[in-house]
């Protein structure tokens, strides 16, 4: 087997970046950041009398990093709990221009805050905003570089995300290289992740990664907000795949492309988009900042989240990002990353539409009148699997007919009957549970020349955990769910022993 040559290594613009103003790139995130973030869950909820578990005060930090800790995401790489937007007193700053966060919700401090992370081993990030605002209108720290770098590092502030909101391109020229100077400057170690490129449009390839490795930026969120749902996921997998190879080009060592959050265990996906996400994620090299309530993750979630073979691809030292193998987009895709010692990480994906296992789809039809709907909100909410789950224990759906509608944000009902002959209102996909209906999916190849190895190669299936055997010249996933991956590490036969620890 010899060396895999398909990642193209490209230097970073080095000419370019010296001209660029900041501190340089500094020694922080040589592996990509992993953590917890409280935006996609808890977004900007302050009304703590109606939401007392849920709103952004010390107390949910303080349980999160303790979820953290005593959860096993600790022990598994996972070691920050990051503040996002809508801590800061609305007042605004204090008499020493430092910025404050709301005594209500933060009563101990942030510098309290801070270490109770710390006793727990757990990093302390925060969020400011490149802009004179935050995106949720909190004060900014646009002029203010170097006091609010300072403030976070006396707070014992070990990552900080800048937005971009109420700030401009030409703005983040100046702006993002002040802050990286300011970070460098408070003498401590603070990872620096930049909005920057998330507010230049959807072109990677017009983006100046160059200055912002010199501005400092140890990573930056290049696109748009991922929510909680498969079609925005499905997106930005999609943007990453059809610019993977300009992106790859600006990836490495302490300057990591993110796609935003992962929201495994954040209950609007099915395992199987779960398990896309983690193995896209790590085949990108993407920083792995999990965005649902730590307190509460199904246990299925977590073993995705905790697999540690998928966690050593997206760690892997050689700090090489992965990406799509074909150019334009196609329902089975392949992506491939290079891992140091020689060996490759691949991702079967297969992005068609289908249902999964115990469930068939019978066709389209329209809206049933004499439908139940499910679930606590009136029909909302439901993914199709856990749609499935509530029509097969109700028994007042004995037809085991259903609705179902993605578009709906997961509108589930259940249905009397085929509704055959119903005409008018909405159309939905009406499915029939069917205890035989086995799990559909595609059957992909992986051509082991097209990723660098010739002849024979060991396959390693991550998320069985277990080796497969050795296969000559390609190796072909067995019916590969609907949205789901296999996930593989490819080795020489005598090397899988070491690498697989
Ligand atoms: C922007 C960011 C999000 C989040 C919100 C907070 O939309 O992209 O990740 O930080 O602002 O207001």
């Amino acid at each position: 087997m010899r060396v895999p040559n398909f990642v193209i290594a490209s230097a970073i613009a080095t000419a370019t970046a010296l001209k660029s103003p900041g501190p340089g790139p500094n020694a922080l995130a040589r592996t990509p950041p992993m953590g917890w973030m409280s935006w996609q869950v808890f977004r900007c909820e302050t009304d703590c009398g109606s939401h007392p578990d849920a709103c952004i005060n010390e107390k949910l930090y303080m349980q999160m990093a303790d979820a953290m800790s005593e959860g096993g995401y600790l022990a598994a790489g996972y070691n920050q709990v990051s503040i996002d937007d809508c801590w800061e007193d609305l007042k605004g700053r204090n008499a020493d221009n430092e910025l404050v966060a709301d005594p209500t919700r933060f009563p101990s401090g942030m510098k309290a805050l801070g270490d109770h992370m710390h006793a727990k081993k757990v990093r302390f990030g925060t969020y400011s905003d490149a802009g004179t605002m935050t995106c949720g209108g909190f004060p900014g720290s646009k002029g203010y570089e170097e006091v609010d770098a300072k403030t976070f590092a006396s707070w014992g502030v070990d990552y900080l995300k800048l937005d971009g909101c109420y700030n401009n391109k030409a703005g983040f020229v100046h702006d993002y290289p002040a802050m990286g100077t300011a970070l460098h400057a408070s003498g401590r170690d603070i990872v620096y992740s930049c909005s920057w490129p998330a507010y230049l449009g959807g072109d990677e390839s017009a983006k100046p990664f160059d200055a912002m490795i010199n501005a400092g930026c140890n990573l930056w969120r290049n696109w748009i907000d991922i929510q909680c749902d498969w079609g925005v996921l499905d997106r930005i997998i999609e943007h990453w795949g059809r610019y993977g190879e300009v992106m790859v080009a600006a990836a490495g060592p302490g300057h990591w492309h993110d796609p935003d959050m992962l929201l495994i265990g954040a209950g609007c996906l099915t395992l199987d988009e779960e398990r896309t996400q983690m193995a896209i994620w790590s085949i990108a090299a993407a920083p792995l900042i999990m965005g649902n309530d730590l307190r509460q993750v199904p246990v299925v979630s977590k073993t995705i989240l905790l697999n540690k073979d998928a966690i050593a691809v997206d760690q892997d030292s050689l700090g090489k990002m992965g990406k799509r193998l074909q150019a334009a987009s196609s329902s089975t895709q392949i992506w491939a990353r290079e891992l140091s010692g020689g060996d490759v990480a691949v991702a079967l994906y297969n992005r068609e539409a289908g249902s999964p296992a115990g469930i068939r789809e019978i066709a389209e039809h329209k809206y049933c009148a004499k439908a139940k709907a499910m679930g606590g909100e009136p029909g909302f909410g439901f993914s199709l699997l856990a749609c499935r789950d509530a029509v097969a224990n109700d028994t007042d759906c004995a037809s085991g007919y259903f609705h179902y509608s993605r578009s709906y944000n997961g509108q589930c009902k259940c249905a009397l009957d085929a509704c055959d002959n119903r005409v008018g209102g909405e159309s939905y996909n009406i499915y029939k549970l069917d205890p035989n209906a086995g799990p559909a999916g595609s059957n992909i190849t992986i051509v082991f020349s097209d990723v660098g190895l010739q002849g024979q190669a060991c396959v390693y299936d991550i998320w069985a955990q277990e080796k497969v055997g050795e296969f000559q010249g390609s190796y072909t996933a067995q019916n590969v769910s609907f949205h789901g991956t296999a996930f593989l590490r490819l080795s020489s036969c005598d090397s899988i022993a070491d690498a697989i620890v």
